[in-house]
């Protein structure tokens, strides 16, 4: 596996993962007819719903010359592109009609597809698997399989709240997902009066260990100096609260806290859009305060403003990324994100070679840090 702890080999390379599904648009968004327009891994897609409400995903380019097909007409069925009135079967791509075929020519427009990519709706988002670039037959290629479901969160009753908010950031992938995980900008970017303030910086212990395709922070009592955490302890009358976080490529980190009979459970994903930017969405549900009818709000308030605060941030660490800086990644603080390098490096060297993949760590390891 490729050695990466030179800092200049860490400035990310803002290289984006095929082979995954990604959350393109929250669901709650496509109605009807509509089309909508959105970019995945520089990829642009036109998406909807067919007449029974099943989401679908096309790249938004008519393969025969290119028009952007979120400008045709969409019957429930069949999309029709704007410039000659091909039309295409929404959800494999296939080409139905091409109008100017006169009944002798035998051009075979069934075998015509425009591009089509695997596409569900999971936990109030569509999202769609961008497969790995294949080998191309210009416009005679037929639609890839995704070899697995989207992602879910993880739900611990039958009634729960689920709630989503989003924040796109002007940096690539790797800073958006790397800010995520970082631990030691918490009291200088989070602060609070409800949360934590600057001096309340302690040190801090954490036991992490190896997941497939990722990492777990073990299930421990979280940080007993937030105030929320300390008001659910009370609320849930538990005896112990566990939280368990994992990070697994491409870019999903996963957070689950119980107590007693509640729970909360997140699913956090940063979405490269293009080389340089990518969007965060975070998706919750929970069974807490179900009965408060601030607590959903209340919940959306204290996320969107965490969302908000990294938004800002990487806005401006934009500014400095702009030139190119040199960059580093200390140890404990950024092991996390080092292992996301590596965890990438050794994903796509065990792509390239066929063999499996080679888990950057070997096994538990705790981590220190300051926040
Ligand atoms: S460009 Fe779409 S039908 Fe010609
Ligand atoms: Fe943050």
């Amino acid at each position: 596996m490729p050695e990466l702890d030179l800092p200049q080999r860490q400035a990310p390379d803002a290289l984006m993962l095929t082979g995954f599904w990604y959350r393109a648009l929250p669901a709650d968004r496509v109605h009807g007819n509509q089309l909508h327009k959105a970019t995945l891994l520089e990829i642009p897609l036109v998406i909807g719903r067919d007449r029974v409400g099943q989401p679908f995903a096309l790249r938004d380019a008519c393969p025969h010359r290119g028009m952007p097909l979120n400008r045709g007409q969409f019957d429930g069925e069949n999309l029709e592109c704007p410039y000659h009135g091909w039309q295409f079967d929404v959800h494999n791509g296939q080409c139905q009609l091409i109008p100017s075929l006169t009944s002798d020519q035998t051009l075979k427009v069934d075998r015509i597809y425009a591009g089509s990519f695997p596409c569900e709706e999971q936990d109030a988002f569509i999202w769609v698997y961008i497969p790995d670039p294949a080998p191309q037959g210009a416009g005679f290629t037929q639609p890839s399989e995704a070899p697995d479901a989207a992602p879910q969160i993880e739900k611990f009753s039958a009634k729960y709240k689920l709630a989503y908010l989003q924040a796109e950031m002007p940096v690539s992938i790797d800073h958006g997902i790397i800010g995520l995980m970082d631990p030691a900008h918490g009291p200088f970017v989070h602060q609070a009066w409800w949360w934590r303030s600057r001096h309340s910086i302690h040190e801090k212990k954490k036991n992490f260990e190896p997941i497939p395709n990722g990492f777990r922070m073990s299930a421990h009592t979280p940080s007993s100096n937030s105030a929320p955490y300390k008001l659910l302890r009370f609320y849930a009358n538990a005896e112990s609260i566990t939280t368990t976080i994992d990070f697994v490529l491409p870019n999903v980190r996963t957070e689950t806290i119980r107590a007693g009979k509640y729970w909360f459970s997140s699913l956090t994903t940063v979405t490269p859009i293009t080389r340089n930017h990518c969007r965060i969405d975070v998706v919750a549900a929970w069974n807490l305060f179900r009965w408060l009818p601030f607590g959903p709000d209340l919940l959306k308030f204290v996320f969107a403003k965490f969302v908000e605060q990294d938004r800002r941030t990487m806005e401006m660490q934009a500014e400095g990324l702009k030139h190119n800086p040199h960059l580093m990644l200390i140890d404990d603080a950024d092991r996390p994100a080092k292992w996301y390098f590596q965890l990438k490096a050794a994903h796509l060297e065990a792509k390239r070679t066929g063999a499996e993949m080679k888990h950057p760590m070997t096994g538990p390891v705790a981590l220190r840090w300051r926040s």
